[in-house]
């Protein structure tokens, strides 16, 4: 496995491999890797000849007052874990690297961005946006793997990735969950022992949501329910809880039989913000 730091290599490496005729999978990551990415890594494995992991703790996509600083960095652990996972090349490029000084070029989603997480996290989906136009056009893959947890994220690249006839296919891999639900994360790591216990609670009640369906409750009655059911624990406090039509990520109340849904939760444990989501049909 090689590991590198320079764009230049990077992208001659990517060039060769398709001079010699391989298929390239990039595995995009900000580090502290743990199941989820393995998972991630794993598919990729199965589509393509190559695998790239890029780690990259982006600046762009962190707000003034969010974790950025405090973000779990592990870049050796992380190394060892996709060697052995039979990973191709680690590209982890410097932050000066990746935004000269004067960098004034950004990706921005103007309608998908304006919604769930992206309404809270002013300018994180424009940060988001751009790393990864950027990774795209250095590794130059041919697939890139993104996980579900981070559903708008996914809607919003593959919605880029469209717009801007980028030739990449995006694939979207399952969550990945503790044996009690939680959705595996690096920021679970936050959590005190009593908050990670009652984290449980988030997909406990995302899974409810289908029992209370079957009673023929409304979207608002359902919304509610989870409200309730949430803030069982006390140490929670819920940033969002979103019922969105799963094209547009706007609200739904009176969705229609056979709908695709998304159904979208952040919630603060302290600083920690966790979010989950599950997907159902009306
Ligand atoms: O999902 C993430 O870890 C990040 O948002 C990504 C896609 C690597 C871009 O920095």
């Amino acid at each position: 496995m090689k590991k590198i730091n320079s764009l230049k290599s990077m992208f001659t490496q990517s060039q060769n491999w398709h001079a010699e005729k391989k298929t390239i999978a990039l595995v995009p990551t900000m580090g502290a890797l743990h199941e989820g990415h393995l998972s991630l890594i794993r598919s990729a494995k199965n589509k393509a000849d190559k695998v790239i992991v890029s780690i990259f703790v982006n600046p762009m996509q962190f707000g003034p007052n969010e974790d950025y600083d405090n973000y779990p960095r592990t870049l050796s652990e992380d190394i060892k874990k996709c060697r052995k996972a039979g990973v191709d090349v680690v590209f982890s490029p410097s932050v000066a690297g990746m935004y000269p000084d004067n960098a004034s070029t950004w990706v921005n989603e103007e309608v998908l961005s304006q919604y769930l997480c992206g309404a809270r996290r002013k300018g994180h989906f424009r940060g988001v946006c751009t790393v990864v136009l950027k990774l795209f056009m250095i590794c130059s893959p041919d697939i890139a793997i993104f996980g579900q947890k981070d559903a708008q994220q996914s809607i919003i690249i593959k919605r880029m990735v469209r717009d801007l006839n980028i030739p990449v296919k995006i694939i979207i891999a399952p969550i990945k969950r503790e044996k009690d639900g939680l959705a595996i994360s690096s920021r679970n790591k936050y959590l005190l022992p009593e908050e990670r216990k009652q984290a449980a609670v988030i997909y406990k009640g995302l899974q409810e949501i289908k029992n209370w369906k079957k009673n023929n409750l409304s979207v608002a009655q359902i919304r509610r329910k989870l409200i309730r059911f949430i803030q069982k624990e006390k140490d929670i406090r819920i940033d969002y809880i979103s019922i969105v039509d799963i094209n547009t990520l706007s609200e739904v109340s009176r969705p229609n039989k056979g709908d695709k849904l998304l159904i979208a939760i952040a919630v603060f444990f302290n600083k920690a913000r966790l979010i989950d989501n599950i997907e159902i049909k009306w």
